[in-house]
C-alpha cells in the first residue's frame, strides 16, 4: 500500500493513465495552434479541441457550442458572475449567492461589491441547505444573477438546484452554478436541472490541472457575458488566448471517461465512503457535517470533539492525506467558513476533516484509514486526560 494513503479526491485527483495517453500527443507531433487555419498543424489541432468539446458538452447535457475553455473552475466562476454583472448592468447590479460557496465565487462577489454592485448573501442551515423562500424573498427588481454551487467542496452537500432554477426562471433572472465538485460525480444535465451557466474544472475529474470550462446558455435564454480576458476574440469572443490544446484533449478525454463510468462508478465510491464513515462514526465523540440524504458519493466531513485539531493532523498526515477545509484555505489555521456556517463553533471545526474518495481508492485503503484515525484519536484523548 503506498503510504500516504489518498483521501483528498476533492483537492484534486490523480490522472487517470487514458487521459495521459490521450494529450501525449499534442505536446509533441501535434503541436500545432488551434486558430491556425492555413495548414495541417492547426487543422489537426483544431480538430481535437472539437472532439474534447463535445466530450465534455456530453457529459452535461450542453451542446458544443455552449462550451468555453478556461484555466479552471476559479477562472469560469469570475468569467460567470462578472461577465454577467457587466453585461447586465442595465437590467441591475443585484446577485444572490450563499455563505458556504467556494471562495473563488465569494471573493469575486465581493469585487462585485466593491465595484458598485450589491450581493446578498442567503445562510444555510445546520445541514448546509438553503432555504428556498430566503431565496425568493431576496430577489429584486435589480436582481440579474443567482449563483448557487452545486455541491458544496467540503461537505458534499447537494444544493436543492432544480428548484432555485425554477426560481430564477420565474424571476427572469439566470442561474450560475459552480458544479466543479458535482460534475463526474453524478449525473447533471444542464436542460433538465435549468442551468444557464456551468462552471467545471478537469483536475477535480482525473484530468489535468490548469483547465477548465463554462458551460454558457446559448437559447432558453441566451446568455450573454462579457468577456474578462481580452485578446484575439477566441471562445466566441468570451475567452481570448491561444487554446491549451493538450489540456483541452485531457479535459475531453476525462470527461469521456466519466460519462462512460457514471453508471457504476458512483455507486461504488459510495460502499467505500460508507463503510470509512460507518467505522468514523463508531468512535466516541464524533459527528458528521452536512445533509445525508442530498450529498455526493464520494466526501465525508467528521468532527472529532475533545481533540486538538492542528496537532490531530500533524499526525494523521504521515500515513492518510486528508484535508480540513478546503485545499485553498486548508494552510491557514482558520476554521473552516463552510463548518462555521452549518453552526460549528471554532473548536470544532478546526478538529473536523474532509475525507474524500476516488476512483483509485480501494477497500483496504479505508480499512487501514480507518483503523489508524481510531488509533490516534484515542491516542490523543488518552494523552490528554
Ligand atoms: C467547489 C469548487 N469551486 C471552485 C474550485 C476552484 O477550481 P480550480 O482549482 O479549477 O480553479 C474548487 C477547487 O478547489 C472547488 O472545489
Amino acid at each position: 500500500m503506498k503510504f500516504p494513503i489518498y483521501l483528498d479526491n476533492a483537492a484534486t485527483t490523480p490522472m487517470d493513465l487514458k487521459v495521459l495517453d490521450e494529450m501525449l500527443p499534442y505536446f509533441l507531433e501535434n503541436f500545432g495552434n488551434a486558430s491556425s487555419n492555413s495548414h495541417v498543424y492547426g487543422w489537426t489541432a483544431a480538430e481535437a479541441v472539437d472532439i474534447a468539446r463535445q466530450q465534455v458538452a456530453e457529459l452535461i447535457g450542453a451542446h458544443p457550442s455552449e462550451i468555453i475553455f478556461t484555466s479552471g473552475a476559479t477562472e469560469s466562476i469570475n468569467l460567470a458572475i462578472k461577465g454577467v454583472f457587466e453585461n447586465y448592468k442595465e437590467k441591475g447590479n443585484h446577485i444572490i449567492t450563499c455563505v458556504t460557496e467556494h471562495r473563488a465565487a465569494l471573493d469575486t462577489c465581493e469585487w462585485i461589491e466593491n465595484t458598485g454592485g450589491e450581493v446578498t448573501y442567503l445562510p444555510v442551515d445546520s445541514e448546509g441547505l438553503i432555504n428556498l423562500a430566503e431565496l425568493e424573498n431576496a430577489i429584486t427588481s435589480k436582481t440579474v444573477l443567482i449563483s448557487i454551487m452545486y455541491a458544496n467542496n467540503e461537505t458534499g452537500t447537494i444544493q436543492p438546484v432544480q428548484e432555485i432554477s425554477e426560481l430564477a426562471r420565474k424571476h427572469g433572472i439566470l442561474f450560475f452554478t459552480d458544479a466543479t465538485q458535482a460534475v463526474g460525480k453524478i449525473l447533471i444535465d444542464v436542460n433538465e436541472d435549468g442551468i444557464d451557466m456551468l462552471s467545471l474544472s478537469a483536475h477535480k475529474l482525473y484530468g489535468p490541472k490548469g483547465i477548465g470550462a463554462l458551460y454558457v446558455r446559448r437559447k432558453n435564454p441566451k446568455v450573454n457575458i462579457s468577456s474578462q480576458i481580452h485578446g484575439g476574440g477566441h471562445e466566441k469572443n468570451m475567452r481570448s488566448g491561444t487554446l491549451n490544446v493538450p489540456g483541452i484533449v485531457g479535459l475531453g478525454k476525462a470527461c469521456e471517461i466519466c460519462m462512460m463510468e457514471l453508471g457504476s462508478e458512483p455507486g461504488a465510491i459510495a460502499v467505500l465512503r460508507n463503510v470509512l464513515e460507518r467505522e468514523l462514526l463508531a468512535i466516541n465523540g464524533t459527528r458528521l457535517n452536512g445533509n445525508l440524504e442530498n450529498r455526493l458519493p464520494n466526501i465525508t466531513n467528521i468532527s472529532f470533539e475533545n481533540v486538538n485539531g492542528e496537532a490531530l493532523l500533524l499526525d494523521i498526515c504521515r500515513e492518510i492525506a486528508v484535508s480540513r477545509g478546503s485545499a485553498c484555505s486548508s494552510v491557514t489555521t482558520k476554521p473552516s467558513h463552510v463548518l462555521k456556517a452549518l453552526g460549528l463553533n471554532d473548536n470544532l471545526a478546526l478538529s473536523s476533516f474532509r475525507f474524500s474518495l476516488g476512483r483509485f481508492t480501494t477497500l483496504s485503503q479505508i480499512e487501514h484509514a480507518a483503523n489508524t484515525i481510531r488509533t490516534i484519536v484515542e491516542n490523543h484523548r488518552n494523552s490528554t486526560r
